[in-house]
């Protein structure tokens, strides 16, 4: 869809061309040095950033500027201190957390969803900061416009199967999504039938197909404990600890490295915990104890070290057993130098009770507080036993996925949302449940135009 601006601000943008930005002006679109913002900053030189020269954020700091429809603010900061990071908020509303994820200088993207015209920026750093820990360094304040900032990805799951078979299928995939999951094709059950003889051609022609139409493509998934071949789940011999992991290592290694720059992102571990926080009953779990989590990222990470490596989970969108449980072990991983990068919540739901926006945010800010990338990763919403009329139901279903795609936008760290399936005429919760974007005509539903609005054209 093209965005087109409206009048508001192409008078912002006019104006700015007639009357060039100075210090003392809010009409600013180029961004600010931090040094300009009011409140508890200090003025700090500082060799490591780009001009020498930033402030330390000691609490609250604000500044007003000028913003089009759509922009984000690239904020470049630094800190030391372990779970440092900087609350951002817009003319006093909810404010959006980013970790401070590296001591080096980098930039936290936010992306705004506000009108053109004059707003307030606030900004303040979090924990309180004291003791041996250095403050949060802040070196200066960069405006982008929609376009310009990382954008946030559509994308589906799809099944080699359907697409040999459907024309409307891959048709429809190519014409509206980003990027591209193979539904199962990519699981250790498809991929490793028998011990040492892989088998690539099934994701080999989702991948290709997805290359030649220059779409991105997610691993799924490495290491889960369902799916799985028998020779895995009833070996002939058991299993010890060092064989089993053996045998993890040998298919993290040839499957990442099958797909090398092809696949740069990979969930590593699908669904470890229970609801109730424990860890799921599988073979690696049993054979190799709770650490078999913590060996697959590292295995992952010595086979394709550019990856993100993501951990990925079912129904655990909201603040509960699960989702702490999933936190706990991102916070140890990242304490211990364990290589986890991502978050990726699935996001199955329907209409008697999808996670609203403010509960993705608070889910997906937790993660990104920790220096965590997340992605909404296999979203479907099922309608089915839904009792008043279809109208309302395909609203309500808009909602939920209107709600995902806001929250994936809002939350800087949220780089992707993909739905488990293209249209309602494929899906592994069966067609009854119209859970897509697409109806089993491959027609698009309110939910796609819902999506498509949160993600391309907010305002
Ligand atoms: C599902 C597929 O969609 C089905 O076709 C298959 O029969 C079972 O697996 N969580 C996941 C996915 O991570 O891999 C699952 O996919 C759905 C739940």
């Amino acid at each position: 869809m093209r965005w087109f601006p409206n009048v508001a601000v192409v008078a912002a943008v006019m104006s700015l061309m007639v009357s060039p930005a100075s210090a003392a002006d809010p009409v600013l679109l180029r961004g600010f040095e931090a040094s300009t913002l009011h409140g508890a900053v200090r003025p700090v030189d500082d060799p490591g950033a780009p001009d020498g020269r930033a402030i330390s954020l000691a609490g609250v700091a604000t500044r007003r500027v000028a913003l089009v429809t759509g922009s984000g603010l690239v904020v470049r900061l630094a800190s030391s201190c372990v779970g440092a990071g900087l609350r951002v908020r817009l003319d006093g509303g909810p404010s959006l957390t980013f970790g401070a994820g590296s001591s080096a200088w980098h930039d936290v993207r936010l992306r705004l969803r506000i009108t053109a015209g004059e707003h307030l920026i606030g900004m303040r750093s979090f924990p309180r900061l004291r003791g041996g820990c250095t403050r949060l360094r802040v070196e200066r304040v960069d405006v982008a416009t929609r376009g310009r900032g990382d954008p946030v990805l559509l994308g589906a799951a799809m099944r080699a199967q359907n697409l040999a078979d459907d024309h409307l299928y891959a048709a429809t995939f190519v014409a509206n999504f980003d990027s591209l999951t193979p539904e199962n094709e990519l699981k250790m059950l498809f991929v490793e039938p028998q011990p040492g003889r892989y088998d690539f051609r099934a994701a080999d022609a989702l991948v290709s197909f997805a290359r030649a139409h220059g779409k991105t493509v997610r691993g799924h998934t490495l290491v889960y404990g369902s799916q799985l071949p028998s020779w895995v789940t009833n070996p002939p011999v058991p299993w010890t600890r060092a064989s089993l992991l053996a045998v993890m290592k040998d298919y993290i290694d040839t499957v990442m490295k099958h797909y090398g720059s092809q696949i740069l992102t990979w969930d590593v571990v699908n669904e470890a915990f229970n609801d109730d926080g424990s860890f799921r009953d599988n073979v690696w779990y049993r054979v190799i104890g709770r650490d078999y989590v913590e060996q697959a990222f590292r295995f992952a990470r010595a086979a394709s070290p550019g990856a993100v490596l993501t951990y990925n989970d079912i129904a655990a969108e909201t603040d509960d057993a699960k989702s702490r449980a999933i936190l706990r072990m991102a916070a140890d991983f990242r304490r211990r130098g364990v290589p986890l990068d991502a978050i990726g919540l699935q996001n199955h739901t329907n209409l008697f009770g999808f996670p609203r926006a403010d509960i993705l945010e608070a889910t997906m800010s937790r993660y990104a507080t920790l220096g965590l990338r997340v992605e909404i990763t296999e979203m479907d919403v099922g309608a089915a036993g839904y009792s008043a009329s279809p109208a309302t139901g395909s609203q309500l279903q808009a909602d939920a996925y209107r709600d995902a795609a806001t929250a994936c936008w809002d939350v800087a760290a949220c780089g992707r949302l993909t739905t488990w399936g293209i249209s309602d005429a494929v899906t592994w919760i069966g067609s009854a449940q119209a859970p897509l974007l697409f109806d089993s005509a491959y027609e698009p539903k309110p939910a796609f135009y819902a999506v498509r609005q949160a993600l391309l054209d907010p305002r």
